[in-house]
């Protein structure tokens, strides 16, 4: 089997680690790595190869920043002329960035199957541009590698055939298990943080951090929780952006503490020893769960639909500084016990079984 597999953001290295990891180890089967190039700070990506012993990837497009139409046009042309030099089997994508839709399309126009991991989450709301990565390389692909129910039965209502989707389980709940166990440095005393007394947070989705209003909603939040709690925000270089441009920077409370992007490894143990994590990512949300550590979600709306229904993620849509404060206090303050079905995510093996599955198409 020669499969390319394409990644580019900050997500996706640590899930393409898994996955590639496996690959490497069976027999007949060569993964052919394309780095778009979507991240490129040191922090944002080479750090992961790095920690996650990922290989260095076969091709760089080096494609950067732009707007999506500009940065997604970029990756498709460059896919495309590697997809032709290789002629792979089989083209493997992740998750909901533009380097998932760009691989996906360059595949499909090219009589290439495409294999999606993290097939069939859906948000509902298209003006997230995630959304219509998703929805549009689900229906381009020939395997739909699911990570929960939620999302089976998402790809069965926009009718996709069943024989395509298969309920592997979730790859960053693997990651945690394996590279989880390999984060036991001294990452609270390099930050002088004391376990559970202070709050995590990360946010980068484009809702929070284009639209001034809700920026300032939830950095007012956050401030305000800082003068109670500790707050730590290592800050994605969008925000970072955002932030200088509203000129909120210095306005922040010497209590919430700024960081530079982190790598896994660091980011696993202030996860795991966090009163609560605040956040708008994705994968964030199910490391808290993964960590059992209550995560307050400041989106309108989560894919991840089974940890809110479960009592480990609560919903806070960031409309004003009040809110944030409120949900994070909230989370703080409770007490009760939360169900932890222990499979909720698969095993911890959805890298095998999607290799499995690879190799016997
Ligand atoms: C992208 C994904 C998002 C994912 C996130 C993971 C899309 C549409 N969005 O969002 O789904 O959750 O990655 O982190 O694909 N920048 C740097 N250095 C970098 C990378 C980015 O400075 O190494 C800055 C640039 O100013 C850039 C901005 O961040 O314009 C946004 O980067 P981009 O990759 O377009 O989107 P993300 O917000 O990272
Ligand atoms: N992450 C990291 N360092 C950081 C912030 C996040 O290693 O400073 C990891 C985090 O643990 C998770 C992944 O990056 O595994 C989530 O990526 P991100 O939040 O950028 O994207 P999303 O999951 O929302 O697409």
């Amino acid at each position: 089997m020669k499969i390319v597999t394409v990644i580019g953001a900050r997500p996706q290295f640590i899930k393409a680690a898994v996955v590639s990891r496996i690959l490497r180890q069976t027999p007949d089967c060569k993964e052919i790595l394309v780095h778009t190039g979507q991240h490129y700070d040191e922090n944002m990506s080479d750090i992961f190869f790095h920690e996650l012993e990922i290989p260095m990837p076969a091709y760089h497009l080096g494609i950067g920043s732009g707007g999506h139409g500009a940065q997604t046009g970029r990756m498709l042309e460059a896919i495309e002329s590697v997809l032709l030099e290789t002629k792979p089997d089989k083209l493997l994508v992740y998750g909901d960035t533009n380097s998932t839709l760009a691989g996906a399309l360059a595949a499909s126009k090219l009589h290439i199957p495409v294999a999606h991991v993290e097939a069939g989450l859906r948000s509902f709301n298209r003006k997230m541009p995630e959304e219509i990565n998703r929805v549009v390389s689900d229906h381009l692909s020939s395997w739909l590698f699911a990570p929960t129910e939620a999302a089976v039965a998402n790809l069965a209502n926009e009718g996709i055939a069943g024989d395509k989707v298969y309920l592997v389980g979730d790859v960053m709940y693997d990651a945690a298990i394996y590279f989880g166990a390999q984060a036991n440095g001294d990452t609270l005393r390099k930050f002088d943080l004391k376990p559970k007394q202070y709050v995590l947070a990360t946010i980068h989705r484009a809702e929070n951090t284009d639209a001034g209003a809700r920026l300032h909603s939830v950095f007012a939040g956050l401030n305000a929780i800082a003068e109670e709690v500790p707050v730590v925000l290592p800050l994605h270089p969008r925000t970072r952006a955002a932030l200088t441009r509203e000129k909120m920077l210095e306005k922040c409370s010497p209590n919430l503490r700024l960081l530079d992007p982190l790598g896994y490894l660091d980011m696993v143990m202030l996860e795991k020893h966090a009163s609560v994590i605040a956040t708008d990512s994705g994968g964030v949300q199910k490391e808290a769960f993964f960590h059992r550590v209550p995560c307050v979600t400041l989106r309108d709306e989560t894919e991840w639909v089974e940890l809110v229904e479960l009592g480990w993620n609560r919903l806070v849509p960031p409309t004003d500084a009040e809110s944030v404060q409120a949900g994070v206090l909230q989370s703080l303050r409770d007490r009760h016990d939360r169900p932890t079905p222990a499979d909720l995510y698969g095993g911890g093996h959805a890298g095998q079984a999607i290799t499995r599955l690879l190799q016997a198409a």
